[in-house]
């Protein structure tokens, strides 16, 4: 009876037992226990959201730990985990949809001028506004994994000329795939929208700051689901302010929740979303983690396990 000690920062203990129930369809003798009780001694995997990895790194059984989130930067901060552990992520394509739907609504916001009507229909004025031709816009996605490469084909078909960035060369049909720092700045210079669904690590680590959003064309819009420390969010608002960036959508931010004080809410033409662009689902992600946990506790290797060395 694998006994699987569980956090997430939303945590409860019904959010704990609709995990249970859910990861018990596929394998039913699964034990979800809280990671801050006693019970979490005996545990030989964790599954973690936001956890305080002290009390991780203390626990003596484990033999794996496994992301609550596609993301793993929250198990791998500040190297408090021994890099021979292995750490599991979720890879699920609902997630990777619904992240499509978020990024579709906001680019089509943009390209619409949902606002600009908003503002319209507050003081009852009736009349078309400046239209753009959709056609002429460039959409550069930074980071064409699991999840941006489903948004890249989503936006392909709306009809958008879309470029995807990567580490490695990736072939996608009907999408300019580039990698390397020099195409990072071409993108930068020559698109219209800009999309982050990269994964925080060293490099990504402040990747979109003023010297990226200067050289971006004046008017360009900017949309982070990626990871908060990847913005200098002082830059991003004072590009906002001055127009040169004409409209920001972020859904993650340096601190979670946003603080109070954080300038961000007050910049107008930048929209604040709580971190729910794509939000794990317990019933289309249950199979793969009771997968991952049947794998551990056998010493395999699961299904989307990462490489320690590349910190995603
Ligand atoms: P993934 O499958 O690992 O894809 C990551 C992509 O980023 C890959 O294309 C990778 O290149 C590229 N990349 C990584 N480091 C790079 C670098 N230094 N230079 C250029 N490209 C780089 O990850 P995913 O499942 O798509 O998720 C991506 C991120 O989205 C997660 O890590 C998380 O931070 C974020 N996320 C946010 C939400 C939300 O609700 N806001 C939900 C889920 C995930 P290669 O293909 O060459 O490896
Ligand atoms: C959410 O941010 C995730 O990494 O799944």
């Amino acid at each position: 009876m694998p006994v699987v000690a569980f956090y997430s920062n939303h945590s409860n203990a019904k959010l704990q037992s609709e995990w249970e129930n859910k990861i018990q369809v596929h394998y039913p003798l699964v034990n979800l226990v809280p990671l801050l009780s006693d019970q979490a001694e005996n545990a030989i995997i964790a599954l973690l959201w936001k956890a305080p990895l002290e009390r991780v790194k203390n626990l003596n059984n484990l033999k794996g730990l496994i992301s609550l989130g596609q993301g793993v930067d929250h198990i791998l901060k500040d190297n408090i985990i021994n890099n021979k552990m292995p750490v599991v992520r979720i890879v699920d394509p609902f997630m990777a949809k619904s992240m499509s739907h978020w990024v579709v609504m906001c680019v089509l916001n943009f390209t619409r001028d949902t606002f600009g009507y908003y503002d319209q229909q507050k003081n009852k004025i009736y009349k078309p506004r400046k239209e753009k031709n959709f056609t002429n816009l460039k959409i550069a996605i930074y980071g064409i994994g699991a999840i941006g490469s489903v948004v890249a084909k989503d936006l392909k078909k709306l009809g958008f000329k879309v470029y995807g960035w990567s580490r490695t060369q990736k072939k996608i049909p009907g999408i300019i795939c580039l990698i390397g720092k020099d195409k990072f700045k071409n993108l930068l210079k020559s698109c219209d929208i800009h999309i982050c669904l990269l994964p925080l690590t060293k490099e990504t680590y402040n990747i979109f700051d003023n010297s990226s959003f200067k050289i971006m064309k004046h008017g360009s819009c900017f949309i982070n689901a990626g990871r908060g420390e990847q913005v200098v969010e002082e830059h991003l608002i004072k590009n906002c302010k001055s127009g040169h960036i004409s409209s920001a959508i972020l859904d993650v931010y340096r601190k979670e929740p946003l603080p109070k004080k954080s300038k961000l809410w007050e910049q107008e033409n930048i929209s604040i979303w709580p971190h729910v662009a794509a939000e794990t689902n317990p019933e289309t992600a249950a199979k793969q983690i009771a997968n991952a946990i049947r794998c551990i506790e056998n010493g395999q290797i699961p299904p989307n396990t990462i490489e320690r060395k590349l910190g995603y």
